[in-house]
């Protein structure tokens, strides 16, 4: 729900377009998902494939169990921000080149293919504690660019074949400690997840047996669900029946409320027999409202006024979707972009040369401090060669 405290954000004094993290509202979902989590006795960690600013990061870091990383920059930044706890890594797009440090900043590597475990697994042994992604083969999500198990998946050596390598040659996994699922998005139903755990101990008890830890990776919505009792079955037989370690690494789940965007009306004009508002930030910043095609919940949306959002980019495509209004918006009206805290920062472009958003921070008492401003030398930054 789009709450009051976000409404706000509209009439504070701040530079638009801005991307507003407010530390109460991650704090308020990471509390969440650890009392979901603790019958379990399962660990939290956040994933910073969906939010890695690193003031964010330090602030809810003790509230955590540690980071899942998914390349070099990231585990690297893990490590500056992380005083206690444990940094996982996974990547299908693993490197030679970067394999011994992401070893040495890493407490766990979950390795995406069995070559990747022949290549590697000698160089990282003594380093981390090595583990390999399985996909479980279970498809539970419609939108196949979502779904880590869909056909073809690049994500994680699919289950049977895992079985059946283990059965022909057991030395195939000798050294893997631990196990990586990540086989769901956004999903409200921990059946689902009850279901991947059944797979796994049907297909690779063997395995099973032999590793320290699983990692059931995110893809749930932590303070949604409504069959937690499934969730505490799920992990209290792994735990039980083969003792091993749980942990969880979701971000949407834990970051996505708390993240807005404020932006300001530059133009209206109708069109086709619409009312179009144009706006000063762009998908460019929300990038998956383009690449998934979802219209962000504006704040203050209710009312007959109705408008095409549209950012301000060349690109036809650029639209944030239709939404009504309590009054009409003018040239100047702030408009708030609200749940958009996951994969909009992390994934936000400096298209058409608009610059990033502004990012504050909003504290749990309200107050708003100013994190970055992106300016045009850091445009050139990134658009210069090296000097001659
Ligand atoms: C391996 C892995 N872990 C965790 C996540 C976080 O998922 P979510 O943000 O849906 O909770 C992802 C998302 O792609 C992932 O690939």
């Amino acid at each position: 729900m789009v709450t009051s405290r976000m409404a706000q954000l509209a009439d504070l004094d701040i530079e638009t377009p801005a991307y507003v993290y407010d530390e109460l509202f991650m704090e308020e979902d990471i509390t969440a998902a650890r009392k979901v989590l603790e019958p379990t006795g399962a660990r939290l960690l956040l994933a910073m494939k969906a939010f890695s600013f690193e003031a964010g990061l330090r602030h809810v870091a003790p509230l955590l169990d540690g980071l899942h990383a998914s390349s070099v920059f990231e585990a690297r930044l893990a490590r500056r921000v992380l005083e206690t706890g444990v940094v996982h890594t996974t990547t299908p797009g693993l490197r030679d080149a970067d394999v011994a440090e992401l070893a040495r900043l890493s407490d766990r590597i979950s390795f995406n293919s069995l070559g990747h475990v022949r290549r590697h697994l000698p160089a990282v042994t003594g380093l981390t504690s090595p583990g390999i992604r399985v996909n479980p083969g279970l498809s539970f999500v419609p939108d196949e660019r979502y779904d880590p198990a869909a056909r073809n998946s690049k994500l994680g050596v699919p289950v049977n074949d895992l079985a059946t390598a283990i059965t022909r040659t057991p030395a195939a996994v000798e050294g893997i400690e631990g196990i990586l699922v990540h086989d769901n998005s956004e999903s409200t139903r921990f059946a689902d997840l009850l279901e991947v755990v059944e797979v796994l101990i049907d297909r690779l008890d063997p395995l099973l047996r032999q590793v320290r830890w699983v990692n059931l990776g995110g893809g749930y919505l932590f303070s949604e669900a409504h069959d937690n009792e499934l969730l505490e079955r799920a992990v209290h037989v792994l735990q039980d029946g083969y003792g091993a370690e749980v942990l969880f690494e979701p971000g949407l789940s834990l970051v996505n409320r708390a993240g807005a965007v404020v932006t300001t009306v530059v133009d209206v004009f109708r069109s086709g027999g619409k009312d179009v508002a144009v706006l000063d930030t762009s998908v460019a910043h929300v990038p998956e409202v383009f690449e998934y095609r979802w219209a962000p919940r504006a704040v203050r949306e209710y009312g007959c006024h109705r408008y095409v959002l549209a950012g301000g980019s060349c690109l036809a495509g650029d639209l944030f979707g239709e939404h009504c209004f309590e009054v009409p918006l003018d040239v100047g009206t702030r408009l708030v972009l609200g749940e958009v805290g996951a994969y909009s920062l992390v994934k936000a472009s400096w298209f058409n040369g608009i610059a990033l958003p502004t990012v504050y921070a909003r504290a749990p008492g309200g107050e708003l401090t100013l994190q970055r401003r992106f300016t045009f030398d850091d445009f050139l930054t990134l658009n210069r060669g090296l000097p001659a």
